[in-house]
């Protein structure tokens, strides 16, 4: 499967009342990498002002979170017309590790089942990393007035693509509690006096 996993790490989609973590993640991405995103350079204060508002009604962003702290994000807003607009980012040091194709796997499905075929992707001409993660998905890159567009076509939404995408959804919230139950377990066992047992 495209969107299985590599990295050590849990995706799920954000809430509405999640923005803080989104712009804790874009204000950690290095200059460069906020450049690709937001394809021009952007002060903190806009970058901050954007995530306040890029959780509502018309988006969709799953989320891919190591110890509680968002590292990824693939946005999906929604668009007239069966369209959608999407935006994929990983810090740095969670790159090259499956976690952006697992992360727009996900988005995929989701705009699939809510009848969204077309998606469209902006990214600057010298951006090889989203154009390779847009190209595994059979994206068409076309190169317009100094920017890279890759469009990717969605299916349409099966029983089947219903289930997985519910079924994600469950098993996220199930790998976040295993998550948080195992870190607690570390930290106890840290915190515990060498030489005493249990
Ligand atoms: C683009 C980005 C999301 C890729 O994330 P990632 O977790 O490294 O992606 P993956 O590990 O799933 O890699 C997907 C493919 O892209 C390739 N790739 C990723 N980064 C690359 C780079 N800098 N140069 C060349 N290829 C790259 C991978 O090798 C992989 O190729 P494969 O299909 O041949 O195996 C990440 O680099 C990023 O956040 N960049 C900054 C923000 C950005 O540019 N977003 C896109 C515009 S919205």
């Amino acid at each position: 499967m495209l969107d299985e996993l590599i990295a050590q790490g849990v995706i799920r989609k954000l809430f509405a009342w999640e923005s803080e973590l989104l712009a804790a993640h874009f204000l950690r991405l290095d200059p460069d990498s906020r450049r690709c995103r937001f394809a021009a350079g952007v002060s903190d204060d806009t970058v901050t002002a954007y995530a306040a508002t890029a959780l509502g009604a018309d988006a969709i962003v799953h989320g891919f979170f190591v110890d509680d702290v968002l590292r990824g994000a693939a946005e999906l807003r929604l668009l007239p017309d069966s369209a959608g607009e999407v935006a994929v980012t990983v810090e740095e040091d969670w790159r090259l590790s499956g976690v952006g194709s697992a992360l727009f796997g996900r988005l995929l499905l989701t705009a699939r089942n809510r009848g969204v075929g077309n998606l469209v992707m902006t990214c600057l001409p010298a951006n090889r990393g989203m154009q390779r993660l847009a190209a595994r998905f059979d994206g068409k890159i076309t190169f317009a007035s100094g920017d890279s567009v890759a469009a990717v076509t969605a299916l349409p939404a099966t029983p089947i693509s219903l289930w997985r995408e519910m079924w994600s959804d469950g098993s996220a919230v199930a790998a976040g509690l295993i998550d948080r139950q195992m870190r607690l377990a570390r930290g106890g066992r840290r915190r515990r006096k060498p030489g005493v047992e249990a």
